[in-house]
Protein backbone atom coordinates (compact mmCIF):
# COMPACT_ATOMS: atom_id res chain seq x y z
CA UNK A 1 0.00 0.00 0.00
CA UNK A 2 1.28 3.34 -0.83
CA UNK A 3 1.84 5.69 2.30
CA UNK A 4 -0.66 8.83 1.67
CA UNK A 5 0.65 11.73 0.23
CA UNK A 6 2.06 14.06 3.01
CA UNK A 7 -0.61 16.78 3.06
CA UNK A 8 1.23 20.20 2.44
CA UNK A 9 1.01 22.58 4.79
CA UNK A 10 -0.90 25.60 3.18
CA UNK A 11 1.17 28.72 3.66
CA UNK A 12 -1.08 31.76 4.85
CA UNK A 13 0.23 35.21 3.48
CA UNK A 14 1.00 37.29 6.47
CA UNK A 15 -1.46 40.09 7.44
CA UNK A 16 -1.04 43.45 5.60
CA UNK A 17 -1.01 46.87 7.09
CA UNK A 18 -2.56 49.36 5.12
CA UNK A 19 -2.76 53.49 5.98
CA UNK A 20 -6.68 55.05 5.14
CA UNK A 21 -7.92 58.26 6.38
CA UNK A 22 -9.47 58.54 9.27
CA UNK A 23 -13.39 58.13 8.92
CA UNK A 24 -14.31 62.43 9.48
CA UNK A 25 -11.67 63.52 6.69
CA UNK A 26 -11.71 64.22 2.81
CA UNK A 27 -9.27 64.87 0.38
CA UNK A 28 -9.66 67.53 -2.52
CA UNK A 29 -7.14 68.30 -4.64
CA UNK A 30 -6.93 71.97 -7.54
CA UNK A 31 -6.54 71.54 -10.51
CA UNK A 32 -2.59 72.38 -10.18
CA UNK A 33 -2.32 69.38 -7.89
CA UNK A 34 -2.46 70.87 -4.62
CA UNK A 35 -4.26 68.54 -2.11
CA UNK A 36 -6.10 70.02 1.62
CA UNK A 37 -7.97 67.62 3.74
CA UNK A 38 -11.11 68.87 4.90
CA UNK A 39 -12.97 67.98 8.30
CA UNK A 40 -15.16 69.71 10.27
CA UNK A 41 -14.52 73.73 9.28
CA UNK A 42 -11.00 73.11 8.71
CA UNK A 43 -8.85 72.59 5.60
CA UNK A 44 -5.12 71.36 5.74
CA UNK A 45 -2.79 71.99 2.99
CA UNK A 46 -0.53 69.19 1.70
CA UNK A 47 1.16 69.95 -1.00
CA UNK A 48 1.32 69.61 -4.54
CA UNK A 49 1.41 66.61 -5.93
CA UNK A 50 1.49 64.99 -9.71
CA UNK A 51 -1.86 63.93 -11.37
CA UNK A 52 -0.92 60.16 -10.68
CA UNK A 53 -1.34 60.75 -6.89
CA UNK A 54 -4.74 63.05 -7.75
CA UNK A 55 -6.19 59.84 -9.09
CA UNK A 56 -5.42 57.27 -6.75
CA UNK A 57 -5.65 59.48 -3.41
CA UNK A 58 -9.04 58.44 -3.24
CA UNK A 59 -8.20 54.84 -2.60
CA UNK A 60 -6.85 56.15 0.63
CA UNK A 61 -10.52 56.25 2.05
CA UNK A 62 -10.83 51.78 1.67
CA UNK A 63 -6.74 51.52 2.13
CA UNK A 64 -3.16 51.85 0.93
CA UNK A 65 -0.71 48.86 1.73
CA UNK A 66 2.26 50.68 3.71
CA UNK A 67 4.20 47.86 1.25
CA UNK A 68 2.94 49.35 -2.11
CA UNK A 69 4.48 53.37 -1.26
CA UNK A 70 8.29 51.41 -1.38
CA UNK A 71 7.39 49.66 -4.83
CA UNK A 72 10.36 52.30 -6.43
CA UNK A 73 7.87 53.74 -8.82
CA UNK A 74 8.15 57.61 -8.28
CA UNK A 75 4.46 57.72 -8.05
CA UNK A 76 4.63 55.00 -4.80
CA UNK A 77 6.77 57.09 -3.19
CA UNK A 78 4.99 60.67 -3.93
CA UNK A 79 1.99 58.61 -2.60
CA UNK A 80 4.18 57.35 0.13
CA UNK A 81 4.83 61.21 1.22
CA UNK A 82 1.05 62.21 0.85
CA UNK A 83 0.62 59.33 3.14
CA UNK A 84 3.18 60.56 5.82
CA UNK A 85 1.96 64.19 5.22
CA UNK A 86 -1.31 62.88 6.64
CA UNK A 87 0.07 61.02 9.48
CA UNK A 88 2.11 63.59 10.90
CA UNK A 89 -1.36 65.56 11.05
CA UNK A 90 -3.19 63.04 12.66
CA UNK A 91 -5.53 62.36 9.56
CA UNK A 92 -5.09 58.51 9.18
CA UNK A 93 -5.44 55.36 10.87
CA UNK A 94 -4.07 52.01 10.08
CA UNK A 95 -5.51 48.31 9.89
CA UNK A 96 -4.04 45.45 10.16
CA UNK A 97 -5.80 42.26 8.35
CA UNK A 98 -6.12 40.15 4.77
CA UNK A 99 -8.46 40.61 2.12
CA UNK A 100 -10.42 43.86 3.65
CA UNK A 101 -10.92 41.85 7.11
CA UNK A 102 -9.35 43.91 9.80
CA UNK A 103 -8.19 42.12 12.92
CA UNK A 104 -7.21 45.41 14.19
CA UNK A 105 -7.37 49.23 13.58
CA UNK A 106 -4.92 50.89 14.81
CA UNK A 107 -5.94 54.74 15.93
CA UNK A 108 -2.31 57.16 16.16
CA UNK A 109 -2.43 58.78 19.22
CA UNK A 110 0.54 61.09 19.40
CA UNK A 111 1.28 62.90 15.48
CA UNK A 112 4.55 61.60 14.88
CA UNK A 113 3.35 57.62 14.95
CA UNK A 114 3.72 55.54 12.28
CA UNK A 115 3.54 51.52 12.97
CA UNK A 116 6.73 49.82 13.62
CA UNK A 117 7.31 46.08 13.76
CA UNK A 118 10.43 45.52 16.27
CA UNK A 119 11.43 42.37 15.42
CA UNK A 120 10.15 39.33 17.90
CA UNK A 121 12.44 35.74 18.11
CA UNK A 122 10.89 32.53 19.69
CA UNK A 123 12.96 33.06 22.44
CA UNK A 124 11.57 36.10 23.36
CA UNK A 125 9.04 36.51 26.46
CA UNK A 126 6.61 38.94 26.66
CA UNK A 127 3.81 40.20 28.86
CA UNK A 128 1.29 42.82 29.21
CA UNK A 129 1.85 45.92 30.25
CA UNK A 130 0.39 46.61 33.61
CA UNK A 131 -0.71 50.10 31.90
CA UNK A 132 -2.36 48.51 29.32
CA UNK A 133 -6.01 47.98 29.40
CA UNK A 134 -9.43 46.96 27.40
CA UNK A 135 -12.50 48.72 27.58
CA UNK A 136 -15.70 49.06 25.10
CA UNK A 137 -16.24 52.68 23.24
CA UNK A 138 -19.67 52.25 21.91
CA UNK A 139 -19.98 49.49 20.15
CA UNK A 140 -16.44 48.86 20.06
CA UNK A 141 -13.70 47.18 21.83
CA UNK A 142 -9.85 49.34 22.69
CA UNK A 143 -6.55 47.92 23.58
CA UNK A 144 -5.28 50.98 24.73
CA UNK A 145 -2.63 52.52 27.54
CA UNK A 146 -0.96 55.27 29.01
CA UNK A 147 2.15 54.91 27.13
CA UNK A 148 1.42 54.22 23.69
CA UNK A 149 1.69 56.10 21.39
CA UNK A 150 -1.74 54.42 19.47
CA UNK A 151 -4.95 52.60 20.47
CA UNK A 152 -5.74 49.40 18.67
CA UNK A 153 -9.28 48.81 18.05
CA UNK A 154 -10.14 44.98 18.20
CA UNK A 155 -12.30 43.54 15.71
CA UNK A 156 -12.00 40.06 16.50
CA UNK A 157 -12.84 38.95 20.14
CA UNK A 158 -10.70 36.03 19.66
CA UNK A 159 -7.71 38.21 19.96
CA UNK A 160 -8.92 39.86 23.14
CA UNK A 161 -8.84 36.15 24.62
CA UNK A 162 -5.50 35.67 23.30
CA UNK A 163 -3.99 39.18 25.02
CA UNK A 164 -5.42 37.83 28.09
CA UNK A 165 -3.06 35.19 28.53
CA UNK A 166 -0.63 37.18 28.24
CA UNK A 167 -1.09 38.85 31.68
CA UNK A 168 1.48 36.09 32.46
CA UNK A 169 4.43 36.31 30.68
CA UNK A 170 4.38 33.92 27.54
CA UNK A 171 7.55 32.55 25.36
CA UNK A 172 6.72 33.66 21.54
CA UNK A 173 7.59 30.32 20.62
CA UNK A 174 4.33 28.73 23.10
CA UNK A 175 2.32 31.38 22.72
CA UNK A 176 2.41 30.57 18.62
CA UNK A 177 0.96 27.54 19.16
CA UNK A 178 -2.17 28.87 21.85
CA UNK A 179 -5.70 28.30 19.97
CA UNK A 180 -6.51 31.90 18.27
CA UNK A 181 -2.70 32.95 18.32
CA UNK A 182 -3.05 36.76 17.16
CA UNK A 183 0.17 36.93 14.94
CA UNK A 184 3.50 38.12 15.15
CA UNK A 185 2.88 41.15 13.41
CA UNK A 186 0.30 42.26 16.17
CA UNK A 187 2.26 41.41 18.82
CA UNK A 188 5.36 43.30 17.24
CA UNK A 189 2.85 46.26 16.48
CA UNK A 190 1.81 45.84 20.10
CA UNK A 191 5.38 45.82 21.79
CA UNK A 192 6.01 48.68 19.82
CA UNK A 193 3.50 50.33 21.25
CA UNK A 194 4.40 49.65 24.68
CA UNK A 195 1.05 47.44 25.35
CA UNK A 196 3.46 44.63 25.35
CA UNK A 197 6.62 44.29 26.49
CA UNK A 198 10.03 41.90 26.57
CA UNK A 199 10.42 40.57 30.08
CA UNK A 200 13.92 40.32 30.15
CA UNK A 201 15.96 36.68 31.86
CA UNK A 202 16.02 37.45 34.89
CA UNK A 203 12.24 39.60 34.88
CA UNK A 204 9.01 38.33 36.22
CA UNK A 205 6.83 40.53 34.64
CA UNK A 206 5.92 42.66 37.48
CA UNK A 207 6.02 46.15 38.67
CA UNK A 208 9.84 46.42 38.99
CA UNK A 209 10.95 44.83 35.53
CA UNK A 210 8.81 46.91 33.67
CA UNK A 211 10.32 49.95 32.38
CA UNK A 212 12.83 52.10 34.68
CA UNK A 213 12.84 53.30 37.84
CA UNK A 214 10.26 56.31 37.24
CA UNK A 215 8.02 54.37 35.36
CA UNK A 216 7.98 52.03 38.80
CA UNK A 217 6.48 55.01 40.67
CA UNK A 218 3.31 55.54 38.64
CA UNK A 219 0.03 53.60 39.30
CA UNK A 220 -1.77 52.94 36.72
CA UNK A 221 -4.95 55.06 36.87
CA UNK A 222 -2.60 58.12 38.10
CA UNK A 223 0.10 57.72 34.54
CA UNK A 224 -3.52 57.24 32.40
CA UNK A 225 -5.19 60.57 34.33
CA UNK A 226 -1.71 62.10 33.37
CA UNK A 227 -2.21 61.62 29.64
CA UNK A 228 -5.78 61.90 29.17
CA UNK A 229 -6.22 65.29 30.97
CA UNK A 230 -3.54 66.65 28.99
CA UNK A 231 -2.80 67.46 25.45
CA UNK A 232 -0.04 65.94 23.63
CA UNK A 233 -0.31 61.79 23.92
CA UNK A 234 -4.30 61.33 23.25
CA UNK A 235 -6.19 62.16 20.30
CA UNK A 236 -9.50 62.43 22.25
CA UNK A 237 -11.65 65.89 22.09
CA UNK A 238 -10.28 68.00 24.60
CA UNK A 239 -11.31 71.79 26.49
CA UNK A 240 -14.27 73.80 25.96
CA UNK A 241 -16.47 72.13 23.92
CA UNK A 242 -19.84 72.05 25.39
CA UNK A 243 -20.00 68.11 23.94
CA UNK A 244 -23.54 67.67 26.39
CA UNK A 245 -25.08 70.90 25.38
CA UNK A 246 -27.79 69.80 23.24
CA UNK A 247 -28.46 66.61 25.74
CA UNK A 248 -28.45 68.51 29.53
CA UNK A 249 -29.23 71.94 30.91
CA UNK A 250 -25.77 73.53 32.05
CA UNK A 251 -25.38 73.00 36.22
CA UNK A 252 -26.51 76.67 38.35
CA UNK A 253 -23.48 78.74 38.84
CA UNK A 254 -24.76 78.75 42.67
CA UNK A 255 -25.43 75.77 44.34
CA UNK A 256 -29.48 75.24 45.26
CA UNK A 257 -29.83 76.07 48.85
CA UNK A 258 -29.86 72.98 51.52
CA UNK A 259 -33.27 73.10 53.43
CA UNK A 260 -31.75 73.79 56.70
CA UNK A 261 -32.74 76.99 58.82
CA UNK A 262 -29.91 79.14 58.15
CA UNK A 263 -27.34 81.31 60.26
CA UNK A 264 -27.61 84.25 58.33
CA UNK A 265 -23.62 85.71 58.16
CA UNK A 266 -24.61 89.07 56.56
CA UNK A 267 -26.17 90.57 60.06
CA UNK A 268 -22.83 89.60 61.74
CA UNK A 269 -19.80 90.64 58.96
CA UNK A 270 -22.50 93.95 58.56
CA UNK A 271 -21.49 95.20 62.22
CA UNK A 272 -17.89 94.92 61.29
CA UNK A 273 -17.06 98.83 60.39
CA UNK A 274 -13.48 97.25 59.99
CA UNK A 275 -11.87 98.55 56.83
CA UNK A 276 -10.37 95.58 54.63
CA UNK A 277 -6.89 94.28 55.69
CA UNK A 278 -4.47 95.08 52.77
CA UNK A 279 -4.85 90.61 51.92
CA UNK A 280 -8.35 91.21 51.15
CA UNK A 281 -7.97 93.91 48.90
CA UNK A 282 -5.46 92.07 47.13
CA UNK A 283 -7.45 88.95 46.92
CA UNK A 284 -10.77 91.24 45.07
CA UNK A 285 -8.22 92.77 42.96
CA UNK A 286 -6.70 89.35 41.56
CA UNK A 287 -8.51 88.88 38.14
CA UNK A 288 -6.91 87.14 34.94
CA UNK A 289 -5.44 89.60 32.17
CA UNK A 290 -5.06 88.06 29.24
CA UNK A 291 -4.03 91.17 26.99
CA UNK A 292 -0.42 92.13 27.83
CA UNK A 293 0.98 95.57 26.64
CA UNK A 294 3.81 94.83 24.23
CA UNK A 295 4.75 98.41 23.99
CA UNK A 296 5.72 98.33 27.67
CA UNK A 297 6.64 94.63 28.35
CA UNK A 298 7.30 93.09 31.96
CA UNK A 299 11.46 93.83 32.82
CA UNK A 300 13.92 91.34 34.42
CA UNK A 301 13.86 93.12 37.47
CA UNK A 302 10.09 92.74 37.94
CA UNK A 303 10.54 88.77 36.97
CA UNK A 304 12.94 88.55 39.77
CA UNK A 305 11.45 90.26 42.12
CA UNK A 306 8.27 87.96 40.78
CA UNK A 307 9.91 84.86 41.30
CA UNK A 308 12.25 85.83 44.44
CA UNK A 309 8.61 86.84 46.32
CA UNK A 310 6.73 83.60 44.72
CA UNK A 311 9.11 80.66 44.44
CA UNK A 312 12.32 81.05 45.40
CA UNK A 313 13.77 78.42 48.13
CA UNK A 314 13.21 79.50 51.88
CA UNK A 315 15.31 76.66 53.95
CA UNK A 316 16.70 73.65 53.30
CA UNK A 317 17.38 70.80 55.41
CA UNK A 318 16.91 66.73 55.81
CA UNK A 319 15.27 64.49 57.79
CA UNK A 320 14.91 60.84 58.23
CA UNK A 321 11.61 59.21 56.52
CA UNK A 322 9.18 58.11 58.84
CA UNK A 323 9.24 54.27 58.07
CA UNK A 324 9.29 53.53 61.93
CA UNK A 325 12.98 51.67 61.62
CA UNK A 326 15.07 54.22 60.53
CA UNK A 327 14.30 55.33 56.58
CA UNK A 328 16.63 56.78 54.28
CA UNK A 329 17.90 60.79 55.11
CA UNK A 330 15.15 62.80 52.90
CA UNK A 331 16.14 66.33 51.77
CA UNK A 332 13.31 69.67 51.85
CA UNK A 333 13.41 72.47 50.61
CA UNK A 334 10.69 75.32 51.54
CA UNK A 335 9.45 77.52 49.55
CA UNK A 336 6.70 80.51 49.66
CA UNK A 337 3.58 78.31 49.44
CA UNK A 338 2.27 74.91 50.87
CA UNK A 339 3.16 72.20 49.56
CA UNK A 340 1.42 68.18 49.93
CA UNK A 341 3.47 66.52 52.47
CA UNK A 342 6.28 69.39 52.13
CA UNK A 343 6.74 67.74 48.77
CA UNK A 344 7.76 70.81 46.77
CA UNK A 345 7.74 68.69 43.50
CA UNK A 346 7.01 71.70 41.29
CA UNK A 347 9.31 73.43 39.00
CA UNK A 348 8.90 76.57 36.54
CA UNK A 349 9.98 76.91 33.07
CA UNK A 350 9.80 79.63 31.19
CA UNK A 351 9.20 80.63 27.66
CA UNK A 352 10.44 84.24 27.62
CA UNK A 353 8.62 86.16 24.17
CA UNK A 354 8.89 89.46 25.37
CA UNK A 355 11.03 90.60 28.33
CA UNK A 356 13.00 93.77 28.47
CA UNK A 357 16.36 92.94 29.34
CA UNK A 358 16.17 89.02 29.12
CA UNK A 359 16.66 86.81 25.34
CA UNK A 360 13.51 85.60 24.23
CA UNK A 361 14.05 81.71 24.94
CA UNK A 362 13.12 78.79 27.52
CA UNK A 363 14.22 79.32 30.99
CA UNK A 364 14.25 76.86 33.89
CA UNK A 365 13.70 78.73 37.07
CA UNK A 366 17.03 77.47 39.16
CA UNK A 367 14.46 77.70 42.99
CA UNK A 368 17.82 77.29 45.30
CA UNK A 369 20.34 79.36 43.10
CA UNK A 370 17.70 82.07 42.04
CA UNK A 371 18.58 81.66 38.50
CA UNK A 372 17.42 81.23 35.32
CA UNK A 373 19.25 78.01 33.17
CA UNK A 374 18.68 78.92 29.59
CA UNK A 375 17.25 75.75 27.23
CA UNK A 376 18.16 75.43 24.02
CA UNK A 377 14.84 74.36 22.25
CA UNK A 378 13.78 74.70 18.82
CA UNK A 379 12.12 78.15 17.58
CA UNK A 380 9.09 76.79 16.34
CA UNK A 381 8.85 74.52 19.29
CA UNK A 382 9.17 78.08 21.50
CA UNK A 383 6.17 79.55 19.44
CA UNK A 384 4.07 76.42 18.90
CA UNK A 385 3.96 76.93 23.43
CA UNK A 386 3.35 80.48 22.83
CA UNK A 387 0.78 79.95 20.50
CA UNK A 388 -0.97 77.00 22.44
CA UNK A 389 -1.22 79.63 25.38
CA UNK A 390 -2.41 82.64 22.90
CA UNK A 391 -5.15 80.29 21.51
CA UNK A 392 -6.21 78.61 24.95
CA UNK A 393 -6.78 82.39 26.48
CA UNK A 394 -8.94 83.87 23.23
CA UNK A 395 -5.93 86.46 23.47
CA UNK A 396 -4.94 88.58 20.60
CA UNK A 397 -1.38 87.84 20.93
CA UNK A 398 0.92 85.42 22.69
CA UNK A 399 1.66 86.06 26.58
CA UNK A 400 5.12 87.79 27.21
CA UNK A 401 6.07 85.13 29.65
CA UNK A 402 4.08 81.68 29.76
CA UNK A 403 5.32 79.30 32.71
CA UNK A 404 5.18 76.22 32.93
CA UNK A 405 4.39 74.78 35.79
CA UNK A 406 6.11 70.42 35.58
CA UNK A 407 6.22 68.19 38.37
CA UNK A 408 9.03 65.73 39.24
CA UNK A 409 6.27 63.28 39.60
CA UNK A 410 8.26 60.72 41.71
CA UNK A 411 9.12 63.30 44.45
CA UNK A 412 5.69 62.98 45.44
CA UNK A 413 4.70 59.01 44.36
CA UNK A 414 8.09 57.53 45.98
CA UNK A 415 5.85 58.42 49.19
CA UNK A 416 2.49 58.76 48.60
CA UNK A 417 0.44 55.63 46.91
CA UNK A 418 -3.14 56.22 45.19
CA UNK A 419 -2.91 59.82 45.95
CA UNK A 420 0.07 60.72 44.17
CA UNK A 421 -1.24 62.31 41.12
CA UNK A 422 -4.05 64.57 42.81
CA UNK A 423 -2.38 65.75 45.32
CA UNK A 424 0.45 67.22 42.66
CA UNK A 425 -2.80 68.97 40.95
CA UNK A 426 -3.73 70.18 44.14
CA UNK A 427 -0.52 71.70 44.48
CA UNK A 428 -0.22 73.71 41.01
CA UNK A 429 -3.71 74.96 41.94
CA UNK A 430 -2.32 76.20 44.99
CA UNK A 431 0.77 77.61 43.22
CA UNK A 432 -1.43 78.94 40.67
CA UNK A 433 -3.44 81.49 42.87
CA UNK A 434 0.29 82.31 44.81
CA UNK A 435 1.27 83.65 41.13
CA UNK A 436 -1.94 85.24 40.80
CA UNK A 437 -1.83 86.82 43.85
CA UNK A 438 1.79 87.78 43.55
CA UNK A 439 1.36 89.56 39.99
CA UNK A 440 -1.61 91.62 41.50
CA UNK A 441 0.57 92.62 44.12
CA UNK A 442 2.81 93.80 41.74
CA UNK A 443 0.90 95.68 39.21
CA UNK A 444 0.75 93.07 36.62
CA UNK A 445 -0.96 90.84 34.75
CA UNK A 446 -1.71 87.18 34.75
CA UNK A 447 -4.12 84.64 33.86
CA UNK A 448 -4.21 80.63 34.75
CA UNK A 449 -4.02 78.11 31.20
CA UNK A 450 -6.14 75.02 32.08
CA UNK A 451 -4.64 73.28 28.96
CA UNK A 452 -0.76 72.02 28.35
CA UNK A 453 1.00 69.73 25.77
CA UNK A 454 2.86 66.93 27.53
CA UNK A 455 4.45 65.74 24.20
CA UNK A 456 5.60 69.46 22.79
CA UNK A 457 7.38 69.56 26.69
CA UNK A 458 9.05 66.58 26.40
CA UNK A 459 10.49 67.56 23.43
CA UNK A 460 11.75 70.33 23.97
CA UNK A 461 13.06 69.64 27.03
CA UNK A 462 14.08 65.95 26.00
CA UNK A 463 12.49 64.74 29.59
CA UNK A 464 10.11 61.81 29.37
CA UNK A 465 6.87 62.59 29.98
CA UNK A 466 6.91 60.14 33.09
CA UNK A 467 9.87 61.87 34.51
CA UNK A 468 8.76 65.45 34.72
CA UNK A 469 6.28 67.49 33.00
CA UNK A 470 3.78 69.82 32.96
CA UNK A 471 0.59 69.98 35.07
CA UNK A 472 -0.25 73.97 34.77
CA UNK A 473 0.35 76.91 32.80
CA UNK A 474 0.36 80.86 33.57
CA UNK A 475 0.51 83.72 31.63
CA UNK A 476 2.47 86.66 33.10
CA UNK A 477 3.23 89.94 31.86
CA UNK A 478 2.33 93.95 31.90
CA UNK A 479 -1.59 93.90 31.10
CA UNK A 480 -2.57 96.84 28.43
CA UNK A 481 -5.58 97.78 30.39
CA UNK A 482 -3.58 97.79 34.46
CA UNK A 483 -6.17 97.36 37.24
CA UNK A 484 -9.42 96.12 35.22
CA UNK A 485 -10.14 92.28 34.22
CA UNK A 486 -10.53 91.38 31.01
CA UNK A 487 -13.83 89.87 29.08
CA UNK A 488 -12.61 85.96 28.94
CA UNK A 489 -13.38 85.19 25.15
CA UNK A 490 -15.28 81.77 24.16
CA UNK A 491 -12.23 80.46 22.90
CA UNK A 492 -12.55 76.61 22.11
CA UNK A 493 -9.24 75.66 23.77
CA UNK A 494 -9.45 77.67 26.96
CA UNK A 495 -10.68 76.82 29.95
CA UNK A 496 -12.15 80.13 30.92
C1 LIG B 1 -7.23 75.93 36.74
C2 LIG B 1 -7.59 77.12 35.89
C3 LIG B 1 -7.53 76.99 34.52
C4 LIG B 1 -7.82 78.08 33.71
N1 LIG B 1 -7.69 77.96 32.36
C5 LIG B 1 -7.90 79.03 31.57
C6 LIG B 1 -7.68 78.94 30.17
O1 LIG B 1 -7.27 77.90 29.65
N2 LIG B 1 -7.93 80.04 29.42
C7 LIG B 1 -8.36 81.21 29.97
O2 LIG B 1 -8.53 82.17 29.23
N3 LIG B 1 -8.57 81.33 31.30
C8 LIG B 1 -8.34 80.27 32.12
N4 LIG B 1 -8.52 80.38 33.47
C9 LIG B 1 -8.96 81.66 34.07
C10 LIG B 1 -10.44 81.62 34.39
O3 LIG B 1 -11.18 81.75 33.21
C11 LIG B 1 -10.74 82.75 35.37
O4 LIG B 1 -10.04 82.54 36.57
C12 LIG B 1 -12.24 82.85 35.67
O5 LIG B 1 -12.98 83.17 34.53
C13 LIG B 1 -12.50 83.89 36.77
O6 LIG B 1 -12.04 85.16 36.33
P1 LIG B 1 -10.93 85.98 37.15
O7 LIG B 1 -9.71 85.13 37.25
O8 LIG B 1 -10.69 87.22 36.33
O9 LIG B 1 -11.47 86.27 38.51
C14 LIG B 1 -8.22 79.32 34.30
C15 LIG B 1 -8.29 79.42 35.68
C16 LIG B 1 -7.96 78.34 36.47
C17 LIG B 1 -7.99 78.50 37.97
Amino acid sequence: MRAPAKKKARRIAPPCISARLSAHIALQADADGSIVACFDDYSVGLGTFSPGVVDRMHQLRAGLALASFTAGRAVDKEIGLLVHRLAQRGLLEFGLGRADRDQVVIEPQVPDYWPQTPKLGNQDVIALSRFAYLRRRGNEMVLESPRAGALFRICDPKIATALALLSTPQKVAAFWRQPGFPGIELLALLVDCQILFRVDANGDGLRASEGDDDLVLWDFHDLLFHTRSTEGRQANPLGGLYPYAGLIPPPPAVRPRWPGKKIDLRKVSATSSEAPSPFTRLLHERHSTRDFDDTRPITLAELARFLDSAARIQAKWKDKADLGNGGPDVSYAARPYPSGGGAYELELYLAVGNCEGLARGFYHYDADQHALVPIGVKTPELEAQLAAAEFAMGAPAAPQILITIAARFGRVSWKYSSVAYSLILKDAGVLLQTLYMMATDMGLGGCAIGTNNIDLFAKMTGLEFHVEGPVGQFALGRGSKPGSADEPPPAQGSLD
